[in-house]
This record gives C-alpha cells, structure tokens and sequence, in this order.
C-alpha cells in the first residue's frame, strides 16, 4: 500500500479572474487529505469501499486515466479539508492520488509534472480551471499565479490561449488567518460555469474580472511590504466585486461583515457560493467567536510548507 497527502489551501486575492489569466494568490493550509491505493484482487475498483464511478469519484476516475493502471485497485481517502468549502478538497484529492499511484507504479515525477496533471484533470472535470489550486497543493507554501514571468518562477501552464506563470509567492509571516466556513456546500464547477456564462454575454462581467485583477495587482504588493492595513481593504473590495459577479452568498456576506469588527479585512476564498470565507486579523479569538455566533465553523489557519507528500510506502521499500 502507497499513502500520499495533499495539504488544501485558501486563495487570498484572485480566485475566478485568475481563470482568465489575472494574478492570484493562495497559501497552503495545515489541514491534508491523505490517499492510500493498493493492486485489489476483487475484479473491480473501490474508493472507500465504493465501486469507482465517475460521477461520485471524476478526479479519482481521471487520475487512474492519467497515471495509466488498468489493475483493479483500492482506494481510500480520509481528509479534514470540508469538501465543496473553497479549501482546495479537489485539487488535493487529485494531488494525493496521482501522487500515490504513480509511486504505485514505481514511478518518481518531477513536482511540475504532478502539478500539470492536476490541472488537466480539474480542466476537465470541472470545465475550467487555473493551475492556482492544484500548483499550492503540489507544492505547499504560498504561490502567486501571473501573466508576467516574475522572481521564483517555478512552472508555466497553458490552456485554451491562456498562459499562467506560477511563482513561489511571499507573505507575511505575522499573518494570521481565520477560516469561516459556512455549512453551505458549493462545488467549483457550476460557479466557474456560470461565471464564464456572465463574461461570454456581459462585458460588465469582464470589466469586473479587470478590476479584480487590477485590485490584486496592488494586493501583492501590499502582501510584499508587509502593510496589513492594505491587504485588508483590498480583500474586502475583491469580496466586493465577487459579490457583483455572482458567487456571494448570504451567509458569506454575513461572516463577511461581522468579521469586519476585528479585522483589517475578509472575503470569500475559492469558488464561492456558500463555502468558506477568510478574515485576516490579529484578534483571531474575537473573529473566531463572531462567526460562531453569526452560524459559521470557524477554525484558525496555520500555513504549511509541506505540499504533495509520500506517507508510506509499504511496496517500494527502499
Ligand atoms: O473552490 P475551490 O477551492 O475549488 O477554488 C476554486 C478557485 C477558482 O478560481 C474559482 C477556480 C480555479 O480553478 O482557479
């Protein structure tokens, strides 16, 4: 049996518009799915003691397709990354899998390769996607996504005409992160769906994906400087305009707002719709508290540097 993990992550500034190549940023949380895969004599795939189907299990079906095992196999995930939350749960699933059966097969890629096959994979499932959650999956830490070629390079993605840079990106160490998330399941696909919708009718959509792009242009470099106070206010106006194009939800909005008391500022992170939000605060007990009381699941985030990890390897015993 092969275990690998992939950590989930939040998206600080950018989710959506980095679909159409604007820059974004997201950090690695310390919150992991674990995946652990083995040949099976049982004539037939299982994820959890399921037979595999693509509708219950499309990056698992898609992962065995890329890595390319035709044997029957047993697959089991376990994670405290809540799923259809906006905290990276598919890209991470995708990650620890393909991680997992490649070193089934004996075989070692390259970190770039895991992260390009995630993301052909979320493109796929999902109808569209930026390489954003599955590059910080596969690598952990913080990672800024841009058109431009900037320091810390790590890997170019391309798709459909579109082109991603994906850097190691910098924040501040004193930062700290509270996580509200909202009880309201919302998977990726049809929020990317209908946004893509809004900008293939509307040019006010696309004038929307412009700013979020212009305003998390000015978020990274106020996460460069360290100036909190900024950061802040850039992450409520890209709320804002997430807000205008549709992924919002009441319940966001609302752990949004009361979390404003003792932040420097929230928003929603990830694909929206219900999910989770972020607040950036130095007073994370008094956030924490707030967005109990207003019915979210608060839990205060730390950051890992430790992405796509090998956990156990009962098989190739070195
Ligand atoms: O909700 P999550 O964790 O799957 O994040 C989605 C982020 C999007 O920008 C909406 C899509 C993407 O692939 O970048």
């Amino acid at each position: 049996m092969v275990t690998c993990s992939a950590p989930g992550k939040v998206i600080l500034f950018g989710e959506h518009a980095v679909v159409y190549g604007k820059t974004a940023v997201a950090v690695a949380i310390d919150r992991r799915l674990y995946c652990s895969v083995e040949r099976s004599d049982d004539g037939q795939t299982r994820v959890n003691g399921h037979p595999i189907s693509e509708t219950y299990h499309g990056y698992t079906v898609e992962a065995i397709r890329k890595v390319d095992i035709r044997e029957p196999l047993n697959i089991t995930t376990s994670s405290d990354i809540y799923s259809g939350a906006g905290l990276g749960s598919s890209a991470a699933v995708t990650i620890a899998t393909l991680g997992a059966l490649h070193r089934l097969k004996g075989e070692a890629p390259e970190e770039e390769d895991v992260a390009r096959q995630g993301f052909h994979i979320e493109c796929k499932v999902q109808g569209s996607a930026s390489p954003i959650d599955t590059s910080t999956c596969t690598h952990g830490g913080a990672i800024l996504v841009s058109s431009k070629k900037l320091r810390n390079f790590l890997w170019k993605m391309e798709r459909g005409g579109t082109s991603w840079n994906v850097h190691e990106g910098s924040v501040p160490g004193d930062m700290t992160l509270v996580v509200g998330y909202t009880g309201v399941h919302a998977p990726t696909s049809p929020l990317v769906t209908r946004v893509r919708n809004f900008c293939a009718r509307n040019t006010f959509a696309r004038d929307m994906v412009n700013e979020i792009g212009e305003v998390v242009d000015e978020g990274c470099s106020a996460l460069e400087r360290g100036d909190l106070e900024r950061v802040g206010e850039l992450m409520n106006r890209n709320h804002k305009l997430l807000k205008i194009l549709g992924v919002s939800h009441p319940k966001l909005d609302s752990l949004v707002k009361a979390s404003g008391k003792y932040s420097y500022g929230a928003k929603l992170t990830g694909a929206g719709g219900g999910g989770s939000m972020i607040a950036l605060t130095d007073r994370p007990e008094k956030v924490a508290k707030i967005i109990s009381l207003r019915g979210g699941v608060p839990f205060v985030s730390g950051l890992t540097h430790k992405g796509l990890s090998l956990e156990k390897d009962m098989i190739n015993i070195q």
